[in-house]
């Protein structure tokens, strides 16, 4: 049997910051094969609402985004800092390039197949605020691209100005048991 492969968002642009802690923590209880995609320092341009999509069912743009729309991962992590309440501006860019899967359903009737995958949500946020949010549009991405998301996936390192998610030994905890639970 081939192995599972998981796909990581990873939304931060600090590669030794907080949300790269949860996903190390993540990675240490996780089988199988892993990438992850930096998206900052990955090249993914927003949609441009060009409308390509409403004629073909792919996207005209043609650049990083290749690694997630090749659906050929079981799992899904979508891990990122919130900024302003949500998720970091290159992970936005991420989900307006998800409108293809909207446009192949509503306008060419046709949705595209997805692979079943399980998800998980790692975010890190400043403040103790619950960010409704960003957990919100992570549900969202996620719930496109065939990703079911029980509850128990979710972990986040909260409060981080005052406790760095690398201290923070419960989010550390919860995030290596959804590796495992993955
Ligand atoms: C532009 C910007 C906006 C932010 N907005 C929020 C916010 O709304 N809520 C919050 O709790 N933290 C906010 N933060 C703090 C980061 O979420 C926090 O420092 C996080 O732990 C950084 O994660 P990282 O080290 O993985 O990049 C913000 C930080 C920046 C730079």
């Amino acid at each position: 049997m081939k192995p599972l492969k998981t796909l990581i968002i990873n939304g931060s642009p600090r590669a030794r910051g907080d949300t790269a802690a949860l996903i190390g923590a993540l990675r240490s209880g996780l089988a199988g094969e892993v990438s992850e995609l930096p998206a900052y320092r990955a090249r993914i341009s927003p949609c441009v609402d060009c409308r390509f999509c409403h004629t073909n069912a792919r996207c005209a743009i043609d650049d990083d985004m290749r690694a997630v729309y090749a659906d050929d991962f079981d799992r899904l992590v979508v891990a990122s800092p919130v900024y302003y309440g949500s998720l970091t501006p290159p992970v936005m860019a991420l989900a307006s390039r998800l409108q293809i899967h909207h446009a192949a359903k509503h306008f060419l009737g046709a949705p595209i197949e997805l692979r079943p995958k399980r998800g998980a949500v790692l975010l890190a946020g400043g403040g103790k605020g619950i960010p409704a949010e960003a957990r919100r549009l992570s549900r969202v991405i996620l719930r496109i691209l065939g990703a079911e998301l029980p509850e128990e996936n979710v972990a986040s390192s909260l409060n981080t100005d005052e406790l760095p998610a690398r201290g923070d030994a419960a989010a550390l905890e919860k995030a290596r048991e959804i590796g495992e639970r993955l």
